[in-house]
């Protein structure tokens, strides 16, 4: 086991990486001077695989290989530690400084009995996560602009009408009838939320989940993905949620898990790739300082948002089954914002809600100051999702603060709140190696998208969490779609069994357009 001091796997990689690195030059020039993949054939190649990107998918995939004897790969991640995703941070003041996640945060759903487990849930309890119950579901205070006002009775409503919602969407499957946007689904069972009170209780089940709108989802997708998660009746793990409070970050089960099977000459970090070059009979890789990398197989794990978003040039440029895919799913964006105070003011309970007149505007609200959390912490979040979360990546943090300020002065009229002694939130949209928290289903991304999306072109595969059918946007979504693609490339180089998947071309409606 090597040391998890990452430094000293950064460092690690690069001295005893078995290539030779270049004369850094630009990644335009490099790829005049070098051409394309064609002379892969004529020289050794740097790695029989190429895993591009260090999150859960990158380094359940690489254990996967590792299982099976192959070991000639290379992690290839641009920033300076695995995890991806999984990302924390030192947050206070400083003399009160804790770890507070920017990412991932959340085991969702856990196992019961011996019924199915989810993946994250054993590499937790593997490597002693320390974890606590989140209680989504009666550990909520309500709020408005007029301060405290019980409202629970609305959110329980909303509580009932997402299982009602998850019932009538199961009820389209026999007759494969066509998906509609989560919108028309809880209109066709009667939920149309106009009050500010019954809008956030919806939010709360929906978007707070979902880091979109109903409008902007899938009826059947979001109604699936839940329960396979959530609900033990129909294949999902538990309805239990942990939250990670452990101050390694939770990012330390992955890097944990990572440190017992991986050398240090299998990671190359900092590492950005500005282009992939493919073909039938390798990969090759060109690095922002110009670095090249030849494989005969190359696993694309980025997020559905660079892939979006042109972060990375792929040349050939991708065909359109390809592009018309990646365009079809949602990359979501889900913000928290956190905010640390000398003395906790606020609820006693884990959740709470703020209604206003905006939906989506400062809606969620969670305590870390509690027993068996982070207790002195002083710290409290809210969260914002979708639209609203590149709307304040857009304004500076002074002027998000201000607008959190009279937020929780609306909250707490009888309180003089003072300023925070310590405010953060990240961008995960502007962030070029992310473009995005998780991936969402929207209604117009038909299950031949999905066969698309994951599908290889020739020697590149794709992996990640926004190519899996039943867990998309998840952690465990990561790790068994990471798993999958470590496995059909290695019965690929073994010669045993090697089917990967072909594209569908074409995707049609089942019935003509009348005009
Ligand atoms: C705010 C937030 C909250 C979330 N909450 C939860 C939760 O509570 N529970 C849960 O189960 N899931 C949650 N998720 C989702 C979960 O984090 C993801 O599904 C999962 O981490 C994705 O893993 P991945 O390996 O597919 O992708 P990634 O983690 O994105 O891995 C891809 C890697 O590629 C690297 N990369 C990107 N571009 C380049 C490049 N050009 N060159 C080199 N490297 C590059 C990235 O740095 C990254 O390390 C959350 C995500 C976010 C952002
Ligand atoms: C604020 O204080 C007033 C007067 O004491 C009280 O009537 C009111 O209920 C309080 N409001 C809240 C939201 O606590
Ligand atoms: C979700 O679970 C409920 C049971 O709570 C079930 O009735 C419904 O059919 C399931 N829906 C889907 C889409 O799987």
């Amino acid at each position: 086991m090597f040391s998890l001091s990452l430094h000293a796997v950064a460092l690690c990689a690069f001295a005893s990486a078995a290539f030779a690195l270049p004369r850094p030059v630009p990644a335009q020039v490099a790829r005049e001077v070098t051409g394309s993949v064609e002379p892969l054939a004529h020289q050794a190649p740097d790695a029989q695989v190429l895993i591009l990107g260090g999150g859960v998918a990158g380094v359940i995939a690489a254990r996967s290989l590792a299982k099976q004897g192959i070991t000639d790969f290379i992690i290839v991640e641009a920033r300076d530690e695995l995890g991806g995703r999984m990302r924390s941070a030192a947050f206070g003041a400083p003399n009160r400084r804790l770890t507070v996640e920017l990412g991932a945060n959340w085991i969702q759903g856990t196992q019961k009995g011996n019924g199915p487990a989810n993946p994250i849930f054993e590499l937790a309890l593997k490597h002693n996560l320390n974890t606590v119950e989140s209680d989504t579901d009666t550990s909520m205070t309500t709020y408005d602009v007029n301060g405290a006002v019980n409202y629970l009775d609305v959110f329980k409503n909303a509580l009932d009408a997402f299982t009602q919602f998850t019932i009538a969407a199961a009820a389209r499957l026999p007759g494969n009838l066509v998906d509609l946007t989560a919108r028309a689904g809880y209109s066709l069972i009667g939920q149309k939320p106009k009050s500010p009170h019954e809008i956030v209780s919806e939010y709360y089940t929906f978007d707070w989940e979902f880091a979109q709108t109903p409008e902007q989802s899938s009826f059947i997708a979001s109604a699936w993905g839940m329960n396979w998660t959530y609900n033990v009746n129909q294949g999902g793990f538990s309805e239990d949620n942990l939250l990670s409070v452990d101050q390694r970050g939770f990012k330390y089960l992955i890097q944990a898990e990572a440190a017992e099977f991986l050398h240090p000459s299998q990671i190359l970090l900092q590492a950005t790739v500005a282009t992939i070059e493919y073909s039938d009979s390798g990969v090759s890789v060109i690095l922002m300082d110009g670095t090249k990398l030849t494989a005969q197989y190359a696993i694309c794990t980025f997020s559905l948002g660079v892939l979006q978003n042109d972060d990375v040039w792929f040349d050939p440029p991708l065909p359109a089954w390809k592009a018309e895919a990646i365009y079809s799913m949602t990359m979501g964006t889900y913000t928290k914002i956190f905010l640390q105070f000398h003395q906790k003011f606020w609820f006693d309970t884990q959740f709470a809600l703020y209604a206003d007149s905006e939906r989506g505007r400062y809606p969620v609200w969670q305590g870390l100051d509690i027993d068996g959390f982070l207790p002195g912490s002083g710290v409290v979040f809210a969260t914002v999702t979708g639209d609203y979360s590149k709307r304040i990546e857009a304004m500076t943090d002074a002027q998000v603060q201000s607008e959190v300020m009279e937020v929780l002065r609306a909250m707490f009229p009888n309180v003089t709140v003072p300023e925070p002694t310590a405010f953060l939130f990240p961008r995960w949209f502007s962030d070029p190696l992310y473009r995005g928290s998780f991936s969402t289903w929207p209604a117009s991304f038909v299950p031949q998208h999905r066969i698309n999306l994951r599908a290889p072109i020739g020697r590149l595969w794709f992996s990640g969490e926004a190519m899996s059918e039943k867990y998309f946007g998840y952690l465990h979504g990561a790790y068994f779609e990471g798993e999958a693609t470590g496995k059909q490339i290695v019965g690929c180089i073994k010669g045993q069994q090697c089917n990967p998947q072909r594209p569908i071309l074409g995707i049609q409606n089942t019935y003509p357009y009348g005009v």
